[in-house]
């Protein structure tokens, strides 16, 4: 417990950027709000500039701060605020963030109320490189250099907009068959999962046999570009997609970091 304490206050202070609002900036990509939330923008949730627009300066700040605090951990379900009936949202309410500490949904709201703009400084989170460990007889460390030796795969997907995208990388497959599953039964790969984790810690888990012996393994990559252009600091430089999942509910990440193989039956 005291190694993961100290090594989040290091990613903190290694984080702190320019001014105090990049701690904030971090937890609010570690707590998921970023994934329905941007600055400017309005996605599933309001764009934070229009929530400091509608509640900053009006009466106290240590009240908005306070309401917006207890909407954070608790939602606004299931009837909502109306953000969306307003077309400023996407989605009717907001899910309950539960596990977020209301310290931690203070700061944040907090930071929300200051926020004036679009988010661009992602650098925090972005990743060169991706660690294979777990049950594999060979751990791998491979840089996007390394990655780009292996066989290359291009996956065209279709965009919410109607539009197409040429995604280019490398199976997450044929990663896994270089650092070989540990094998001591030949039910082991039944009974083995691959958990992929990003720099904001975010997780999406496979199952090894899906990506070894499942057609949906061919549509598992590693991505290194995007019609042809490198990753922005926004996701890169190496993400991750599932590109046979159902659109709505595909596993996607950004930021990927490391790839772990875990028997969870013996
Ligand atoms: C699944 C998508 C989703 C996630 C994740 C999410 N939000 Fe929201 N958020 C929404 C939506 C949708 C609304 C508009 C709610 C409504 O109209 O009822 C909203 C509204 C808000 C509001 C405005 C509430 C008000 O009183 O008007 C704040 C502040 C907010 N979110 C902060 C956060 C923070 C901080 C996090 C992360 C801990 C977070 N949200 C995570 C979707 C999300």
């Amino acid at each position: 417990m005291q190694a993961i304490m100290y090594a989040m206050a290091a990613f903190a202070m290694l984080s702190a950027g320019p001014g105090v609002a990049a701690d904030e900036f971090v937890l609010a990509q570690k707590s998921g709000c970023l994934s329905c939330h941007r600055g400017a923008e309005a996605q599933n949730g309001p764009a934070f500039k229009d929530v400091a627009g509608r509640y900053a300066g009006g009466g106290s700040a240590e009240a908005a701060e306070a309401l917006l605090a207890r909407r954070i951990v608790a939602g606004t379900g299931p009837d909502g605020l109306g953000w969306m009936r307003e077309g400023k949202a996407k989605l009717p309410f907001m899910p309950p963030n539960a596990r977020v500490t209301p310290e931690d949904a203070r700061r944040l709201a907090k930071w929300i109320l200051d926020v004036r703009g679009e988010f661009t400084d992602f650098s925090h989170f972005v990743s060169e490189r991706v660690a294979v460990s777990g049950a594999v007889k060979q751990p791998l460390d491979l840089d996007v250099n390394a990655l780009r030796k292996l066989e290359q795969r291009e996956i065209p997907v279709a965009l919410r907009d109607g539009g197409r995208q040429m995604l280019k990388g490398v199976l997450l497959r044929d990663v896994l068959k270089q650092a070989e599953l540990d094998v001591q039964s030949h039910h082991d790969g039944k009974k083995t999962i691959v958990v992929a984790t990003a720099s904001d810690g975010y997780r999406v888990v496979f199952s090894w046999l899906e990506l070894l012996a499942s057609s949906m393994g061919d549509g598992v990559l590693l991505i290194l570009e995007k019609d042809g252009q490198p990753l922005a600091d926004s996701e890169g430089r190496i993400a991750m997609v599932s590109a046979g999942d159902n659109h709505f509910g595909s596993r996607y990440l950004k930021w990927l970091k490391t790839v772990e193989v875990r028997k969870i039956i013996d």
